[in-house]
């Protein structure tokens, strides 16, 4: 692609300022590998609570956000670059929406007035590229959060918009922005929008749904996901209107950013390793068991768990089998934070079982050193979008144990003994027995299959996810929304 565009890249979270989950990995990285193909893209995020503003350079003039009914709100912006890059990130600071202990919500769940934030926020990112005198090419959108943009951009915005094209991500359906429909009137897009063609669902305004409709292209983050979303079961119920529009759905999985997830210059381990000299894994794993007062044993398979305690991750079906496994010579040790049961059951079983352990809480640190030091990695997702995990522990030799759904069957390929092949273990069906008897052939792999065990690690620390061959999907992908939005005629 000749032509270098210009890019609006907006985001409820970004790697290092905020994280929830797999998310805030693409926002920081993906825009990175954008600028390296020579495009002009500006990355825009709220400014939470902890995104501490010593570092950034606040800019002289507030912004205004018009809000419909509630009048005109005023928001102050931060701004830096992406560590180890030019690429400039914006940060949209209003203490009232933002100023909060949760991206997202608190213990008690959502917060109630998420709509009128995240429709601010998205506002806030447009006005943003007019103060800056920024005439994006493309508008680019991540999940929920900002999936208004490509309805306000071609409606309330349209003046100043009108040439760009916007192009919708959705990283996870389950989260489709479900709000009463007053939200409209500080949307300020016309009621003619509120139709089931496009934002309305059962009588109350439903933001991705809007997006998807209204984007000149969507993608989601793997191939397999894109079919799988077309279905009821993973549909959300939303599947009807994705296959109408499918002819402008994209599947792009996300990369690595392997100056962060690789074991030969991870920052967290005890001791660096890479595919030529393993002996720096085994002092991982004895780190990693002393970490968390476990046997420190090197024989022993170790299976290692990041995530978050949800439903999607296949929590519960780890709970239904692992005091089984635990019978086994095996050890386990889990990160994670969530569905408040999960943690308690978790915590349970920590105390009563020598093999496991729990950290429950976020911790970055850990997560790497997890990776690391496990020989292992479980990820029974039901459903998973694209996932990372899995695709970081391919780096680290910890061969993954998946379920076959989304991301996770696009990029595991299942162990087989006949033909040499494999970086992991796949089982099918989302239940209970499936996991159990996969784990255990895994175990047994690597107990009695040395040989086999240790090509497939070394196969998997050769494999690259690269962002720049994503970047390269998502040019053609805004070359696409550039035709839709632009007609035909219109050439990169
Ligand atoms: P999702 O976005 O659905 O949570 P992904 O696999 O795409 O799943 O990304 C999860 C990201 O969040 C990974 O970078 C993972 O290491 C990180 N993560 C999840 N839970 C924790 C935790 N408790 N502590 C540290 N990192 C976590
Ligand atoms: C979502 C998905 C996960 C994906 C991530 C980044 O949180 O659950 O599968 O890897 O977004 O795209």
């Amino acid at each position: 692609m000749s032509e270098k565009l210009n890019i609006l890249f907006a985001a409820a979270e970004v790697v290092p300022f905020a994280k929830t989950g797999g998310l805030a990995d693409v926002a920081g990285a993906l825009p990175k590998a954008l600028q390296k193909l020579g495009h002009n893209i500006k990355v825009v995020m709220p400014r939470y609570y902890t995104v501490e503003t010593e570092k950034l350079e606040k800019l002289p003039a507030p912004l205004g956000v018009p809000m419909g009914i509630m009048g005109e709100l005023w928001a102050g912006v931060y701004k830096t670059t992406l560590p180890k890059s030019k690429v400039e990130i914006y940060f949209i600071d209003y203490e009232h929406y933002f100023g909060r202990s949760g991206l997202y919500g608190d213990e008690n769940g959502g917060y109630h007035d998420n709509d009128n934030r995240f429709v601010f926020f998205s506002k806030a990112a447009l006005q943003l590229c007019k103060m800056l005198h920024f005439t994006p090419d493309i508008i680019h959108a991540n999940d929920w959060h900002t999936a208004a943009l490509p309805v306000l951009a071609k409606t309330r915005f349209v003046h100043d918009f009108a040439y760009a094209a916007s192009v919708l991500t959705i990283h996870n359906l389950q989260h489709q922005g479900h709000f009463y429909k007053g939200v409209m009137d500080v949307m300020e897009v016309g009621w003619e929008y509120f139709n089931p063609y496009s934002l309305e669902s059962s009588e109350s305004v439903n933001i991705l749904k809007g997006g998807i409709a209204e984007a000149d292209a969507v993608t989601t983050v793997s191939k397999k996901y894109a079919l799988e979303i077309q279905t009821p079961e993973f549909g959300f119920g939303l599947d009807g209107h994705i296959r109408v529009h499918n002819h402008k759905l994209f599947g792009i999985l996300n990369g690595v950013d392997y100056t962060e997830w690789n074991p030969a210059v991870d920052k967290f381990l005890a001791q660096n390793y890479d595919v030529g000299n393993m002996r720096g894994k085994l002092t991982c794993k004895e780190d990693l068991q002393k970490h968390f007062h476990l046997a420190v044993r090197d024989d022993v398979p170790l299976i290692g768990f990041v995530g978050r305690f949800v439903k999607q991750k296949g929590i519960e079906l780890i709970a239904g089998v692992i005091n089984k496994l635990l019978d086994h010579d095996i050890q386990v040790v889990m990160l994670g934070t969530g569905e408040y049961w999960a943690e308690d059951f978790f915590s349970e079983v920590a105390r009563f079982r020598d093999n496991f352990a729990l950290h429950a809480g976020y911790s970055n640190e850990l997560a790497h050193k997890i990776e690391a030091g496990s020989d292992m990695f479980l990820m029974p997702s039901l459903f998973e979008p694209c996932g990372l995990n899995q695709i970081y522990s391919l780096r680290y030799g910890t061969l993954p144990i998946v379920r076959a759904t989304g991301g996770l069957d696009d990029t595991i390929i299942n162990f087989d003994a006949q033909h040499k092949i494999g970086n992991g273990f796949k089982f099918y069906d989302a239940t209970a027995e499936a996991l159990y008897n996969t784990v255990l052939w895994a175990v047994d792999v690597y107990n009695n299959k040395k040989e086999a065990f240790q090509r497939m690690q070394k196969f998997a620390m050769q494999e690259h996810f690269s962002w720049e061959d994503s970047a390269k999907e998502y040019e053609k992908v805004y070359l696409f929304a550039l035709q839709h939005k632009r007609g035909n005629n219109y050439e990169i």
